[in-house]
């Protein structure tokens, strides 16, 4: 028998579509369940700062709330409890107040929390369960890079983002036969490139996982226009690495703009260039999102309800799982450039720049 009475749920680091789907699957799966109480924690843990902010998530309170973007209880990718920034007569100071954070959960009745995040949050859980805090963690980003899970939510909406930018992009790059850059997020991995590139129907995709240079990508433009394709669709990943002669200017302009300009250089071509920045991370979330986040905020409900504390939800070969959130965390999932998904690109004439 569960003594839980009480959940508190905590949506942290950058938002995804899906978010408010797992909020309210586990709402609803708490109170119509179990019968517990259910407690928002707005903008992370910063929220046990402030324990006052904290409301009620009631069946009324989540309804309407699926089809939404974002989350309802706002979230931040700077609070860390452990090592928290502010401002002491003027200066700068950085104090560790998780025992305030979890001496306020305890204030406010919570008995367990689900934190729902990536790899920061889900760091930042694992430290406060070792406090004793009951945690379970739920996985969360755009960039489908968690070791853990196969998928996580929110990275099938921002492909439908990407592609429907680079479906639309076809249409003037070819009018005009010109190159088209597309810049795309996914932080240090390549998963979004890849995959939105794949079902954008990209000609050339630019990832961290695969070094490139920019006579190669010359090369493939060269090639399409020998054959008659007098317009190319480049797909860059936020995070490539640089080639060396292009490193230097990183910081004074995004990478897109970066790759367009020693393209155009390069191949003589009229080149331009859309960064899609964060309209990937708005939106209302796909169905397959909004059944996955279902999912795993009805299965970070049933950990609770075990007793099962540390752990996150995850997905393996189509089943939600529960891994340690210990053995989760710290290592990204990188696109294999030898892997089945790049060979499948390679197969169709898709080019890495390599
Ligand atoms: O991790 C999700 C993500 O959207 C990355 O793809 C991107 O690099 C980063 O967050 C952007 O963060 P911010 O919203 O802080 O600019």
């Amino acid at each position: 028998m569960s003594d839980i009475r009480c959940i508190g749920i905590a949506t942290g680091g950058g938002d995804a579509p899906g978010l408010n789907a797992v909020i309210r699957a586990a709402t609803k799966a708490a109170i119509l369940t179990h019968k517990w109480k259910v407690i928002g924690i707005p903008d992370g843990f910063d929220g046990l700062i402030w324990p006052e902010k904290s409301f009620e998530l009631t069946l009324e309170r989540v309804s309407g709330i699926l089809p939404r973007g974002g989350t309802i209880l706002g979230t931040t990718n700077r609070g860390n409890p452990f090592h928290y920034k502010s401002e002491e007569n003027g200066k700068a100071v950085v104090r560790d107040i998780s025992d305030q954070v979890i001496a306020n959960s305890k204030k406010l009745g919570i008995d367990a929390i689900i934190t729902i995040g990536g790899d920061g949050s889900q760091k930042i859980g694992y430290e406060l369960f070792q406090k004793g805090m009951k945690l379970v963690g739920v996985p969360k980003t755009i960039d489908n890079d968690l070791s853990a899970t196969e998928l996580t939510f929110g990275f099938d909406t921002a492909l439908h983002t990407v592609t429907d930018a680079i479906d639309k992009i076809h249409t003037t790059a070819a009018s005009h036969h010109r190159v088209m850059v597309v810049e795309v997020m996914g932080r240090d991995c390549g998963w979004i490139a890849l995959a939105g590139g794949i079902a954008g129907g990209a000609h050339i995709i630019l990832i961290p996982e695969i070094p490139f240079t920019i006579k190669s990508v010359c090369e493939s433009i060269g090639q399409r226009e020998r054959r008659g394709s007098h317009f190319t669709i480049i797909v860059v990943a936020e995070g490539i690495k640089l080639p060396p002669e292009l490193k230097e200017n990183r910081r004074v302009s995004a990478v897109g703009h970066l790759i367009g300009n020693a393209v155009a250089d390069g191949s003589g071509k009229e080149v331009r260039v859309s960064v899609l920045g964060h309209i990937q991370r708005g939106g209302s979330p796909s169905p397959f999102d909004r059944v996955l986040a279902t999912r795993f905020g009805v299965a970070a409900v049933d950990l609770i309800a075990k007793g099962e504390f540390g752990k996150m939800v995850a997905l393996r070969a189509g089943s939600i799982i529960a891994v340690d959130v210990a053995r989760a965390i710290g290592h990204l999932r990188a696109v294999r450039p030898h892997g089945e998904l790049v060979q499948t690109a390679r197969s169709i004439g898709i080019a890495f720049g390599d």
